[in-house]
């Protein structure tokens, strides 16, 4: 395993407030990396230290081995960030901002077209290429942007939060872009906030809380962390105290958390499921629904951090 990423001990504090708090993690190379948590967790402030654009305030990150502090200058030669606005102009066409964004990387000109014309028939922008910006698409401008960012054919590419605002088809065609970018050979480091987005799109996914590591893994293994199914118990009055810790000390039950649509029981093996609802009968509660699932994402971060996902 080759690994293109590696963060020690980063931690990154503005004043007395400790943003990211010691987060080691490596990525593997090749991969669609995703860094899932809700809004607030650290996401971007860690993406900007890897991108050179934040100073961590103690710890290392590398990237290919160079360092994002001493290194910075290779380390943008190698690395391209996808920001949340576009950086391209309006008033370029598509080739134009692709010359500009070239230059700025001081390579030569016969490359940069070289360089285009592969980018543009992999994003499936090459008919437009002598359109300007501001008539795009919203779609085609996502993937300007995206375009923008690979001109100097980086190893990594960094897109934070690059859906929020698409409706649902352009966010599909987003994922199959990062696809395309990715088959390549592209190393794909990527925030967001939608779990589905994370489930779907990624090979490994990080969820990040209050700065800290939450869990790590594969989608399966961060669901077989969780337990291996789930058991939702939905009944009235709805009031679970004692049966919240009865539920909980049955031994194959890992957690037992009530949501606004009862109890949420997620558990090892067979669930005892007789004895579980002799326990809210005995105490009053009147069955409605009980369905069983398999753990989400959501389960893993609530089981993992002991938190409500908001
Ligand atoms: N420049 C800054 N100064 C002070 N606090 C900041 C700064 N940047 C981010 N924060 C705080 O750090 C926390 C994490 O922010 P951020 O990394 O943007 O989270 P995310 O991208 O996961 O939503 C938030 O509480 C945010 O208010
Ligand atoms: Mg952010």
């Amino acid at each position: 395993m080759e690994l293109i990423i590696e963060i020690r001990n980063i931690s990154k504090s503005y004043g007395d407030f400790k943003v990211i708090d010691n987060v080691s993690l490596n990525i593997e190379k090749g991969i669609i990396f995703g860094l899932l948590g809700p809004n607030g967790a650290g996401k971007s402030t860690l993406i900007k230290v890897l991108s050179c654009q934040s100073r961590p305030s103690s710890g290392h990150a590398y990237i290919s081995g160079l360092d994002v502090v001493s290194d910075k200058k290779e380390v943008l030669s190698i690395i391209g960030v996808v920001p949340q606005e576009n950086s391209f102009y309006d008033e370029l066409t598509i080739n134009e901002n692709l010359m500009f964004f070239g230059s700025l990387y001081g390579i030569i000109n016969i490359e940069i077209k070289k360089q285009s014309h592969k980018i543009l028939s992999m994003l499936k922008l090459e008919e437009k290429s002598n359109s300007r910006a501001s008539d795009l698409s919203g779609g085609m401008k996502t993937r300007l942007n995206i375009a923008c960012a690979l001109i100097h054919k980086p190893q990594v590419l960094i897109l934070d939060e690059p859906s929020v605002g698409l409706d649902p088809v352009s966010r599909k065609a987003l994922w199959e872009t990062i696809q395309a970018v990715n088959g390549e050979g592209t190393t794909i480091l990527i925030t967001t906030h939608y779990m589905e987005e994370a489930d779907l799109l990624c090979d490994r996914i990080l969820i990040m809380n209050r700065g800290k590591i939450v869990i790590e893994g594969t989608q399966e293994e961060l669901k077989r962390k969780v337990g291996e199914k789930v058991v939702q118990i939905t009944s009235s009055p709805g009031i679970y105290e004692v049966i919240k810790s009865k539920v909980g000390s049955i031994e194959k039950v890992t957690s037992c958390i009530e949501n606004v649509k009862g109890l949420k029981i997620t558990h090892t093996d067979e669930l005892p499921l007789q004895e579980i609802l002799e326990i809210f009968i005995s105490h009053g509660e009147k069955i409605l629904n009980v369905g069983s699932s398999s753990p989400s994402l959501e389960d893993a971060f609530i089981l993992a951090s002991g938190e409500e996902w908001h």
